[in-house]
């Protein structure tokens, strides 16, 4: 009997489940008597609302109730702020007054019957508008610093003299790189029930939080945070869209107050566009000055992206820049547009991924202006320390990374001419980029609970978007109690659990992972002890009643000893068709140094699905704004288009580089889901660079572009 699970590729424990359709998601907790609520959005993005009309709405069949501005009951609006909410500013208040901040707002509520009743009834609400003006157009708008704050990132850095280094810079590259709006695509919808009972509320909803939801919830209606129940299983797939608790989460619970029965509240695609936040668009403009034997003596990094009138959203776009490759004049700054469009929000590796799209790009430029291979360039400008902390580095691997990265693409086999690879009348690129994310440790707390019979129970209130939790805390549990996996169980995604802290940022492994070790060592200790035996099953059996041990952890001073970050290098070959200008990525080979993996089957699932995503973001994803309206045209799967199975290429090599870390976490573990992703845009855009000649700086690199 093995109870050896960490570093084991174990199938996930909640696969047959899904597979079977035995795992619920939020709008399958159908209750007793619901009925069903649907919003009516605003067709403009700023304005008075100056006449809205229910009357029809109300009479229609099997409408219970229609809420607007008018009618619906005041909200407390107490103040909350999560991390994961906007720094500044107040978040939307639903139905409260006359305002329209952003297209698609939600402007009445109605409640009937029937979903069918409901959605038809919604038809029947009129409105007008006095508009006012504005803008959603981010060209029009003058990027601003954002507010700063205490312990807030810096929204500028500077070291050394950037821009005199850069004036006398041997050789230079001075580019703007764009990325416009994405959106969250998961399969599963944002979706609520909420029933209440009295003055307790449960809702079942699709959240990467539910502690936050609860407490988000709670400070809107005024009501005791333990007054509200979240109940969260699974998540079908979320990416940063269910960090924050959106709009649409108290229109289920208001719905359902004043229908006085539980109400559904599913968005539909389209509204997955306006109901939840998306990655902001992005100009970035960056300046690489270097010596002539290739090293770095200027970056200059200046970014702005769009955010709404009444927050400031804001990601870490620039952050990278000052750590990822030595330089000793360095300059970051990153702004905000205010415009008449709802707030952006944490879109995987948010900031991260759009920062390293321009840095990594232009890294590439200056290889090209250089005559230098991309790989040895960065080797050129690998750095001993983290130049902007001055901290050492926990861990950082990424030569190992370039090494074993490009051995296993065949690196050495490329020609370094743009045009000079081809298949036949397909031109053939090679690419690649440095990737990187922080590794993020937050408070969490876990329990075990231990039977007599010889099983465990171990909760955590943390969420599985899709990464696997489920199955890498049972690994965890498992083998910290030596306990057969099938006789653990891990519970999460409910406010009754132990709290843990938000399913994003890449720290769940880490954070949950180490509090669901550490009560598992509590209680097996504990069990041992009473009874008196060396076998935690023998002892279970002695003692003849439960055991229970929880455990919080939290982070040291590491964090102010050590710069700690994943590391990473993505290298990808594309075939571009010379008459079509269509691109098809061929392999992607990622390389990571991310501490202790502890399933690196679902682990490697996660970074196939960042690398898809990267595939994604640099060839297709575009939320179109229409600068007029703040509308996005496209807001529907056939024009917004994401990769299919198809897109994907058949090599999608995952290498993890041996990391043992001591200083990040009790477990060892970085985390992946994000740095997958980081890399991959920039990587495919070098590729097409080396395949076409054309370098493409706005994405997505869509065929027109390549023409
Ligand atoms: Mo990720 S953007 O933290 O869900």
């Amino acid at each position: 009997m093995t109870t050896a699970f960490i570093g084991q590729p174990v199938s996930r424990v909640d696969g047959r489940q899904k597979v079977t359709g035995q795992a619920t998601y939020a709008a399958e907790f159908d209750q007793r008597g619901q009925a069903h609520g649907v919003i009516v959005r605003s067709t403009v993005a700023n304005a008075r609302i100056a006449s809205i009309d229910s009357a029809a709405a109300e009479r229609a069949p099997g409408v219970i109730a229609v809420l607007t501005h008018h009618n619906a009951p005041r909200l407390s609006y107490r103040p909350h702020k999560a991390v994961v909410d906007a720094a500044v500013g107040e978040r939307l208040h639903v139905l409260q007054d006359d305002r329209v901040n952003h297209q698609g707002q939600p402007i009445a509520l109605v409640i009937a019957d029937t979903l069918e009743q409901a959605t038809h009834a919604a038809t029947l609400v009129r409105v007008t508008y006095a508009p006012e003006t504005g803008s959603t157009d981010i060209a029009g708008v003058e990027p601003v610093p954002p507010t700063p704050r205490q312990g807030g990132r810096p929204e500028e850095s500077r070291r050394g003299d950037p821009e005199a280094a850069f004036a006398a810079a041997e050789v230079k590259v001075d580019y703007t790189y764009v990325i416009p709006r994405e959106n969250h695509n998961p399969i599963e919808m944002h979706a609520t029930i909420a029933a209440w009972d009295g003055d307790r509320l449960t809702l079942w909803d699709k959240t990467q939080w539910v502690h936050n939801a609860a407490d988000e919830i709670a400070a809107v209606f005024g009501i005791p945070p333990e007054n509200i129940r979240v109940i969260s299983p699974f998540v079908g797939g979320a990416f940063g869209s269910g960090l924050r608790t959106w709009p649409h989460v108290t229109l289920a619970a208001l719905g359902a107050r004043v229908a006085g029965r539980p109400v559904k509240l599913m968005l539909s695609r389209r509204e997955m566009y306006y109901g939840v936040g998306y990655r902001p668009h992005t100009v970035q403009r960056v300046a690489l000055g270097a010596s002539r034997d290739g090293r770095l003596v200027a970056i200059v990094h200046d970014g702005h992206q769009e955010t709404s009138t009444y927050e400031e959203f804001s990601e870490a776009l620039v952050s990278p820049t000052g750590f990822l490759h030595s330089c000793p004049n360095v300059y970051t700054r990153r702004r905000i547009a205010r415009m008449n469009v709802h707030t952006p929000t944490y879109m995987r590796a948010p900031g991260e991924v759009s920062g390293i799209f321009a840095l990594e790009s232009a890294m590439d430029e200056l290889a090209v202006a250089l005559k230098i291979d991309p790989v040895e360039l960065r080797l050129h400008n690998e750095p001993e320390q983290d130049e902007s902390k001055k901290l050492p580095f926990s861990s950082r691997s990424t030569r190992e990374c370039y090494r074993v990265a490009a051995e296993r693409f065949g690196w050495i086999r490329r020609s370094p001419e743009p045009r000079s690879m081809r298949d036949g009348r397909w031109l053939i690129g090679w690419g690649m980029a440095t990737a990187t994310y922080p590794m993020n440790y937050a408070p969490a707390s876990a329990t075990a609970r231990l039977l007599p019979d010889g099983n465990a129970e171990v909760t955590s209130a943390s969420s599985d978007m899709g990464p696997g939790t489920w199955t890498s805390m049972t690994q965890v549990a498992a083998e910290t109690l030596g306990l057969p996996i099938e006789r653990v169980k891990f519970i999460l995604g409910d406010t009754r659990l132990p709290k843990a802290p938000v399913h994003g940022g890449s720290m769940t492994m880490a954070s949950v992972g180490s509090a669901v070790q550490a009560a598992c060592r509590k209680a097996r200790e504990d069990a041992l002890a009473r009874g008196g035996a060396n076998d935690l099953t023998d002892a279970m059996r002695r003692i003849g009643q439960p055991i229970e041990a929880s455990a919080d952890v939290k982070p040291g001073d590491a964090s102010q000893r050590f710069s700690m970050h994943a590391f990473g290098a993505v290298f990808v070959e594309v075939a571009v068709d010379p008459d079509l200008g269509e691109t098809r990525v061929r392999r992607i080979v990622g390389a990571y140094g991310a501490g202790r993996i502890v399933n690196p089957k679902t682990t490697r699932s996660q970074c196939i699905g960042g690398m898809i995503g990267g595939i994604g973001m640099a060839l297709m994803e575009h939320s179109v704004v229409d600068g007029r309206n703040g509308r996005v045209p496209n807001a529907n799967f056939a024009e917004y288009a994401v990769p299919v199975h198809a897109d994907a290429p058949s090599v999608m090599d995952v290498i993890f580089v041996e990391e043992h870390d001591p200083h990040v976490n009790p477990l060892g573990v970085k985390g992946v889901g994000e740095i997958a992703m980081v890399g991959v845009a920039p990587a495919i855009a070098n590729a097409i660079f080396h395949a076409t000649g054309k370098r493409i700086r706005e994405l997505p690199i869509t065929p027109d572009k390549l023409l």
